[in-house]
């Protein structure tokens, strides 16, 4: 087993509180299984949430220079939960310094920078991670054993939903999530890419999109403290919004499966809908997030009088769930796929071999993005390569 590894986090929001608690609790999970994990400081722009932060998780360290954690000579992984700007300035500084890199998605606003990221990260051989985190639920590790060992045949079509509703109220303040400059796209960035991850594991490459963008709540409150879903607004005063609330895509895979992604920040009754139907050539799979210990399989080959989808219900059966519980039916939660993500990171570290998904997988991600973006804008079928790289890449 390896010496210990200490890592250092910058951003103490919603997604720095669970990255924190995520790898505490994998050591409790795990225990022997890992090497000793440590907390070495935190960073955030407001200095009290650092601290809160901090202290919450026994560590005696904060500052709001994320600086101070890259050129930590202490430090091994930098665990960035910033919002998407971010992403890549503080990424390209952690891989100029040799720390592995655990990094919340999107990677970076758009492929050009993913792509640097990437080549980047690889010619130094450094560990990455990218925080798509439902890909980490034994569900999703099933639906691809029983993909690839052609219980389903062959994979004609995937049609994936990923639909919230926390921007409903039209007045919800302006948050960084509604900034061009901050977080690039709206929807399809913050929440569509988790369906395209679904797509990319379980059905492989993007070959060509078509899509469209649609921003229903125009302006909306400016906010006058806190961060992302912790805004407060000001209603008095207004800031147009620049992304979109609902993007609808088209997709050809390079397989010859053909597919659909819609996602959507003003979708009113879905709380949280992360939903894909895998239809095969014998058979099918059907996935909702809102039940997310279960998955749903179809057997073409089954008698007729008897062919229906079946609930299969996650359980030690299946993977990593024994780590958390040792019979079935105990479920894990959304936090759990969060520790499983910091078992795989530690893991790869360990091991000295690649995590999953790493930045070579969201940087695909990145490119379908800026594709569907692209093909938004012009109205027409858009190849991933004939993209046209965004014009500038910031230093
Ligand atoms: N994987 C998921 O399921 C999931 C869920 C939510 C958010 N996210 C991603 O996580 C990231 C953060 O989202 P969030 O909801 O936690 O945001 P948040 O607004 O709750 O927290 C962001 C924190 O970063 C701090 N910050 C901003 N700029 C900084 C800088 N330059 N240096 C240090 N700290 C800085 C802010 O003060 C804030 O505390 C985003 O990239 C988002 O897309 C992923």
């Amino acid at each position: 087993m390896a010496k210990k590894i200490r890592f250092g986090l910058v951003g103490a929001g919603w997604m720095g509180k669970s990255h924190a608690s995520a790898f505490r609790n994998a050591a409790l999970v795990f225990r022997s299984r890992l090497p000793e994990i440590e907390l070495r400081a935190v960073a955030d722009v407001n200095l009290e949430s650092a601290r809160t932060l901090a202290l919450a998780n026994g560590c005696s360290r904060w500052t709001t220079d994320y600086n101070e954690i890259i050129n930590d000579p202490e430090i091994d992984v930098v665990d960035i939960t910033t919002p998407n700007d971010t992403h890549f300035v503080i990424a390209r500084a952690a891989i100029a310094a040799g720390k592995h890199i655990y990094c919340e998605k999107p990677l970076t606003l758009d492929s050009r920078e993913s792509q640097i990221l990437t080549d980047e990260a690889n010619a130094a051989g450094l560990i990455t991670l990218v925080g798509f985190n439902y890909l980490m639920n034994p569900a999703q590790s099933l639906a691809r054993h029983l993909i690839q060992s052609g219980e389903i045949g062959e994979v004609i079509s995937f049609r994936g939903i990923r639909d919230g509703d926390a921007a409903v109220d039209p007045l919800a303040p302006f948050s960084w999530r509604h900034d061009r400059k901050i977080a690039g796209s709206g929807a399809l960035g913050d929440t569509g890419t988790h369906a395209l991850s679904m797509a990319q594991m379980l059905v492989g490459d993007i070959d060509s999109v078509f899509g469209f963008t649609k921003t229903f709540i125009k302006e909306r409150p400016v906010s006058v403290a806190g961060s992302g879903y912790s805004s407060r607004a000001d209603l008095t005063r207004m800031r147009a919004v620049e992304n979109d609330d609902t993007t609808l895509c088209m997709l050809t895979f390079k397989n010859g499966a053909v597919g659909s992604m819609s996602c959507s920040r003003v979708a009113t009754g879905r709380r949280a809908w992360l939903t894909y139907e895998i239809q095969g050539t014998k058979g099918g799979l059907f996935f909702t997030q809102q039940r997310m210990n279960e998955l749903q399989f179809y057997r073409h080959s089954d008698p007729p009088s008897e062919r229906g989808y079946k609930t299969i219900y996650i359980g030690p059966e299946h993977g990593i769930y024994s780590a958390f519980h040792p019979i079935p039916g105990m479920q894990i939660g959304y936090n759990d796929l969060k520790i499983i993500e910091v078992h795989e990171l530690l893991t790869a570290i360990e091991k000295n071999m690649p995590a999953f998904p790493d930045f070579e997988f969201a940087n695909k991600i990145a490119k379908v993005v800026d594709a569907i973006l692209l093909s938004a804008e012009e109205g027409r079928w858009t190849a991933l390569d004939e993209l046209h790289a965004p014009s500038t890449v910031r230093e």
